[in-house]
């Protein structure tokens, strides 16, 4: 199987309520995919599917070889395969930049304290933040924080990384940074599925772009569908984006 994710007729519930009605797609090695859509629609759900923070209910979902739909699923080979990165950045307040980014490949991969140390200071490289390692959460801008939490999911070397509106929360000066950095990695080769309202983001960095609506794929293309849509809900959808 090429495909690093693939999603078949993909069904998720929470109780009777059925959230995505049977979704179909894969995500090739070194692609970078964009998911949009309004709120409510399940980008969020798809996302969190395929780091089994929620299971799902029918069809098949494969991410980096790993069966999701059966219950034998081996989830901490899954987590190190794969990343994610929400809106809050969840770092530890009592811990520096390198500490919170050493402690998975410490405690996960079992890594020294000494390799541990130098992975953390090589990905907050790779974030631009090799001056505030020392730093904690509280020293540091939003933008700041969420370069650390990138670095953080870096630091377990992922084939996969998950973005979840990971900019929602900052201002445009700092969205920059971040949207910055997401694009070096993309540009770097790393297969990326990122939740986004940034349609210039979308529209500069995705390889494709998927519009969900109410729990479906509605449209789904190279970035020209944001420019030229072909269905009028998509066409609504980006009006009112913009
Ligand atoms: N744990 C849960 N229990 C019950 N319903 C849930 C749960 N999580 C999400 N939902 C529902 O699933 C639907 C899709 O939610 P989801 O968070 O995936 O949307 P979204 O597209 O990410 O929206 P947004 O753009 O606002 O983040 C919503 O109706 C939501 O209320
Ligand atoms: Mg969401």
């Amino acid at each position: 199987m090429s495909a690093l994710v693939k999603f078949v007729d993909m069904h998720k519930s929470f109780g009777d309520l059925e959230i995505l009605k049977g979704v179909t797609f894969s995500v090739e090695r070194g692609e970078v995919v964009a998911i949009i859509g309004q709120s409510g629609s399940g980008k969020s759900t798809a996302l969190r599917c395929m780091d089994r923070l929620e299971t799902i209910q029918g069809g098949e979902l494969w991410v980096c070889g790993h069966a999701l739909h059966r219950d034998d699923v081996d989830l901490k080979a899954l987590r190190r395969d794969v990343g994610i990165v929400f809106q809050s950045y969840n770092l530890f307040p009592h811990l520096t930049a390198e500490q919170n980014v050493a402690l998975a490949p410490r405690l996960v991969a079992s890594k020294s304290h000494a390799e541990a140390s130098d992975i953390a200071q090589a990905v907050l490289s790779k974030v631009g933040l090799a001056e505030k390692r020392a730093a904690y959460p509280e020293q540091l801008s939003g933008g700041q924080q969420q370069r650390v939490a990138i670095a953080r999911s870096l630091a377990m070397q992922p084939k996969l990384m998950l973005f979840d509106e990971v900019t929602s929360a900052l201002d445009p000066k700092l969205t920059g940074e971040v949207l910055r950095v997401m694009e070096r990695l993309a540009a770097d080769g790393m297969t990326m599925i990122l939740v986004t309202h940034e349609m210039q983001f979308a529209r500069n960095v995705a390889d494709r772009v998927v519009y969900m609506r109410d729990g479906r794929i509605h449209e789904m293309g190279g970035p020209e569908i944001l420019i030229k849509p072909q269905t009028p809900e998509l066409a609504d959808f980006i009006t009112h984006e913009q």
